[in-house]
């Protein structure tokens, strides 16, 4: 396929959750330029072009510890997604007995290697619920602690209504359980300042595709230095370091790095990642777009944002916030069938369904009407390139849907 047959197509994409587009320009070059003129691998040959390659492996994990606020840069592995970094993560760091606790909020990337490997490693599961807003309450949190809780594993915000969890609360649910704490960032990161020291966070997993704006193929795993002699590698193979051993040593972060890492995607994910230490201001640029989306769905009355309207108060718990993401339905449509208009008749592409985290969805406001029609949400996500017209493109769509005009 010489280019890509949509390439001309006018589209406005909103689906940033899922993936960032367009990808951080400068980090594309970059990509770009290792791939015609370098195109080594790390960490195995010491001639010029393989150090070069070396020198990008460790300038990702500097930009990418100082981002998390990790003490020193090689607590960070890097991994082709945020589901491998959660995978390996959870294996690294389980033994069997341990009770893990986590939240209905999760996305399948988490929920699903716990659910798999209950009986294989030994482990039990406690999931709490999650309210109106997708919001799991960390007070409600204690009621599951058991003697065995070693876990306590969530992300820092939703996927399906965008709701940020409080994490400072559930730090110290871990720490009163005297359990490790984990945190997904695969939605927050490059929205949301985070900090491991500050939050106590033994091992934070992320995207670098999402909110980075970094090319697909890219995340990483940080794991503090107390974890890291006795973690469990999930995979096994080339490191290039002890080749002469069968057994390859037990090195970190050769624990998660195993086999060719994705070059292109790590230099383009340590130039994004470098950006957002220098110019952290640039977090918050998405704000105001979003907003506005916000402000002009609410236009319609047919149309409910899941999650968005309820009282804190009534709930008994803070305020939440939110990243650029909200899910919606709307009265007579069923939300596959709105994805499908939006694309086919306006280029304003969306996402509808469950979105990889099928338990949030019985919380929420109107989850009656899904569970009928049983298809799950429209999930419409801005992200930090999203513009202003896009957003006034895709309300006009909704504008000519709902309205006829
Ligand atoms: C909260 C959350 N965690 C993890 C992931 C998995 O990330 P990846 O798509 O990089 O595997 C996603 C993906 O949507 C997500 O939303």
């Amino acid at each position: 396929m010489a280019d890509h047959p949509e390439s001309n197509r006018a589209r406005v994409y909103l689906d940033h959750a899922a993936t960032s587009w367009p990808k951080f320009e400068p980090g594309v070059a970059a990509a770009e330029r290792y791939v015609r003129c370098c195109g080594a691998t790390a960490g195995r040959g010491a001639y010029h072009s393989a150090l070069e390659a070396e020198r990008w492996v460790q300038a990702a994990r500097k930009a990418l510890a100082s981002l998390i606020g990790a003490p020193s840069l090689d607590s960070i592995a890097l991994c082709t997604s945020g589901t491998h970094a959660l995978n390996a993560g959870l294996w690294g760091v389980l033994k069997p007995g341990d009770h893990v606790l986590t939240t209905a909020m999760e996305h399948n990337s988490l929920l699903r290697p716990l659910h798999h490997w209950k009986e294989l490693l030994g482990i039990t599961v406690d999931i709490v619920p999650t309210d109106e807003r997708g919001i799991a309450n960390p007070l409600a949190a204690r009621d599951f602690i058991t003697p065995k809780t070693r876990l306590v594993a969530l992300g820092h915000a939703s996927n399906v209504t965008g709701a940020v969890q409080d994490l400072e609360a559930w730090s110290q649910v871990a720490q009163d359980a005297a359990a490790l704490f984990m945190v997904d960032a695969s939605q927050t990161l490059g929205y949301l300042p985070i900090d491991v020291r500050s939050m106590n966070i033994d091992v934070l997993a992320a995207a670098g595709h999402k909110g980075l704006r970094a090319l697909h193929g890219t995340g990483f795993l940080y794991v503090g230095h107390d974890l890291q002699a006795g973690f469990r590698p999930l995979l096994f193979g080339g490191t290039g370091r002890a080749s002469e051993s069968l057994s390859g040593g037990q090195y970190w972060p050769n624990a998660v790095e195993v086999g060719n890492l994705n070059l292109p995607g790590i230099v383009s994910m340590a130039v994004a990642a470098e950006h957002f230490v220098e110019s952290p201001a640039a977090v918050h640029q998405w704000q105001a777009v979003h907003q506005l989306l916000l402000q002009g769905l609410q236009e319609f009355p047919q149309v409910h944002l899941l999650g968005r309207s309820v009282a804190a108060a009534s709930l008994g718990t803070p305020a939440a916030s939110y990243i650029p993401v909200v899910s919606l339905s709307v009265d007579g449509w069923d939300v596959h069938d709105l994805a499908s208009v939006l694309d086919d008749a306006f280029g304003i592409e969306v996402r509808a369904g469950w979105h990889c985290a099928a338990l949030v969805h019985k919380g929420l406001v109107h989850a009656e009407q899904h569970a009928a029609s049983n298809s799950g949400t429209l999930r419409l996500s801005t992200g930090a390139s999203t513009t202003v017209e896009e957003v006034t493109v895709a309300l006009r769509a909704f504008r000519g849907i709902l309205k006829g005009e």
